[in-house]
């Protein structure tokens, strides 16, 4: 098991926003958190690396109790986070951007590699950060993540507000990516992303799971889907 986190109850102050939350991630799978907006998606990967650590409940990667652990050293256990605002540095060039994400932990992914999989930020690599289109800063934000060399890579809503042409190029490099065996944890509004890059999913609403299952059959589940999800 990569990634087991089991019953996090999460709460900004004094709300409680996680009710007993539990969800795996296998060894080079591709799990996919769904639901509609507010429903705790981000809350949840935010809790798993640490920005908003679980009240109680518990988390483990690898084997390895991480509950407790600070964000700041997700990368060096092997977990890279790709935020829903994809904080880049704006005023560094591409290159730049992805030069500091170097060398945190060593393994496969080096510039030639993130080159490959994603060419456009060879082409722009001395343009600022802050003038990149939506889809070439979601690229830059999964490439630096992926410098961390990364076992289990967290990507929350990566095509959230970019034009269709944009989200299939970017589909096509996530699942090019699930090829080479990382796990990824992934958080969705789009439920036809979803059903195109995961394996498996879990379904929120109000904190909680209420349908975990292979895209297969949440695909062939209509009350779930017309339930939970915006179809
Ligand atoms: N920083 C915060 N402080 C207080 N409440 C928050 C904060 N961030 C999110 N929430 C609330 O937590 C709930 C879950 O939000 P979120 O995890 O962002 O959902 P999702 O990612 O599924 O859209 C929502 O009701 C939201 O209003
Ligand atoms: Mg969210």
């Amino acid at each position: 098991m990569m990634l087991d986190v089991r019953d996090i109850h999460t709460y900004y102050g004094l709300s409680h926003i996680l009710f007993g939350l539990s969800l795996q991630v296998s060894k080079g799978e591709v799990v996919c958190l769904l639901g509609r907006n507010g429903v705790g998606k981000t809350t949840t990967l935010k809790s798993i690396i640490g920005i908003t650590p679980p009240k109680t409940g518990q988390i483990k990667f690898k084997g390895q109790n991480i509950s407790k652990t600070p964000t700041k050293r997700m990368v060096k256990l092997g977990i890279s986070f790709v935020p829903d605002n994809r904080r880049i540095f704006a005023d560094l060039s591409v290159r730049e951007n992805l030069e500091i994400a170097t060398g945190v932990k060593s393994g496969a992914w080096d510039l030639d590699k993130v080159h490959q999989l994603f060419p456009v930020l060879k082409r722009v690599e001395n343009r600022r950060g802050g003038n990149l289109s939506g889809g070439e800063q979601q690229m830059l934000s999964i490439a630096r993540a992926l410098l961390g060399n990364p076992e289990l890579l967290i990507l929350d809503e990566p095509t959230e507000g970019l034009a269709p042409l944009i989200v299939r190029e970017l589909e096509e490099q996530i699942l090019e990516l699930c090829s080479t065996g990382i796990s990824i944890l992934l958080a969705e509004q789009n439920l036809k992303s979803a059903l195109k890059l995961a394996n498996r999913c879990y379904v929120l609403e109000r904190g909680q799971v209420r349908f975990e299952g292979t895209v297969q059959e949440l695909a062939e589940n209509e009350e779930v889907r017309s339930k939970y999800l915006l179809v």
